[in-house]
C-alpha cells in the first residue's frame, strides 16, 4: 500500500503529530479542535478500546461520527478492539483518514486491511510492545503505516518501554532494506518532549500527542504543541524524503 502524498492534501507524513483525544478536556472540545486547526495538528488519533482487547473502554463510534462535524483534521483511528473486520463497517470509514487495526486482534488481519483500503483510507497496522516486527512481513506490502505501541495499550499516563528505540530502528531498517521506505512508522504512548527527539532520531514519522506532551497538565495546549514540535525538529536526523511511489 503506498502512501501517496495527495492522500493527506499534499503534506509529507514525515515529523506529524496525532493528538490522541482520549486525552482531551471533553469540555472544551470545540475549542480544543479550533486551537488544533489554528496550529497545524495533521490528525485526530481516536483511541477505540472496547473492555475485551485492553482493559479500558474509550471514545465509540458516536463520539467519531460527531467529531468529523466538528473539525476537518483527519481522524487517525486506533481499533483496539477484537475482531475489528467485523466492525468495521460501524465507522463509515473516509478517504484521507488513518485506521489501524493489532495484529494481536483478530486472524482475519488481511480482510480488516483490505477493506480500510478499499474505502481510500491509510490501513494501519498496530503493534503491542511485546509483539516482534517479524509479524509485520506478509501484510507490509497491504499496509501504509506500522503504528508501534510503545506502552502496553488501554490506558494514558504510563511509561514507555526502553526496548521501544531499539524497536523503532529495527523497524526502520527492515522497511528500507525491503523496498518499504515509504511506509511510515507511528509511535503511540508517552510521547514526551524528550522521547519524542529520540523516536524521530529511530525512525518514527507520526507522534501520538497525549497526557506526555500536548495534554501536558502543566502547560497551555499552545505551549504543549509547540514545544513537541521543537522537539521532534531538535532530532538531528532527517529522515531521508522517502518517496510516496
Ligand atoms: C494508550 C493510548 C495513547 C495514550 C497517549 O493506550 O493509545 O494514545 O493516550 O497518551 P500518553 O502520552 O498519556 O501516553
Ligand atoms: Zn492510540
Amino acid at each position: 500500500m503506498i502512501i501517496t502524498n495527495k492522500s493527506h492534501g499534499g503534506k509529507s507524513l514525515n515529523g506529524k503529530i496525532a493528538v490522541s483525544m482520549m486525552c482531551a478536556d471533553i469540555a472544551k472540545t470545540v475549542e480544543t479542535i479550533t486551537i488544533f486547526e489554528e496550529n497545524d495538528i495533521d490528525f485526530l488519533h481516536i483511541d477505540v478500546m472496547d473492555g475485551c482487547f485492553v482493559p479500558n473502554l474509550q471514545l465509540g463510534v458516536d463520539y467519531i461520527m460527531q467529531l468529523r462535524n466538528l473539525s476537518k483534521i483527519p481522524l487517525d483511528i486506533h481499533l483496539m478492539i477484537t475482531e475489528p473486520e467485523k466492525k468495521l463497517e460501524w465507522f463509515d470509514i473516509k478517504e484521507g483518514e488513518m485506521v489501524s487495526v493489532h495484529y494481536e486482534s483478530t486472524e482475519n488481519l488481511n480482510q480488516a486491511l483490505t477493506f480500510i483500503k478499499q474505502k481510500g483510507a491509510v490501513p494501519v497496522l498496530a503493534l503491542n510492545p511485546a509483539t516482534s516486527i517479524d509479524v509485520i512481513k506478509e501484510h507490509v506490502s497491504n499496509v501504509g503505516v506500522i503504528l508501534l505501541m510503545t506502552v502496553n495499550p488501554g490506558h494514558a499516563g504510563q511509561k514507555m518501554v526502553p526496548q521501544m528505540f531499539e524497536k523503532i530502528k529495527q523497524l526502520r531498517k527492515y522497511l528500507d532494506s525491503a523496498g518499504y521506505d515509504n511506509v511510515k512508522i507511528e509511535v503511540d504512548g508517552n510521547v514526551s518532549f524528550e522521547n519524542a527527539k529520540l523516536m524521530h532520531d529511530a525512525g518514527a514519522d507520526i507522534f501520538v500527542a497525549g497526557s506526555s506532551s500536548v495534554f501536558h497538565k502543566d502547560m497551555t495546549l499552545i505551549e504543549a504543541i509547540a514545544k513537541l514540535k521543537n522537539s521532534i525538529s531538535e532530532s538531528k536526523i532527517t529522515h531521508r524524503e522517502r518517496n510516496d511511489h
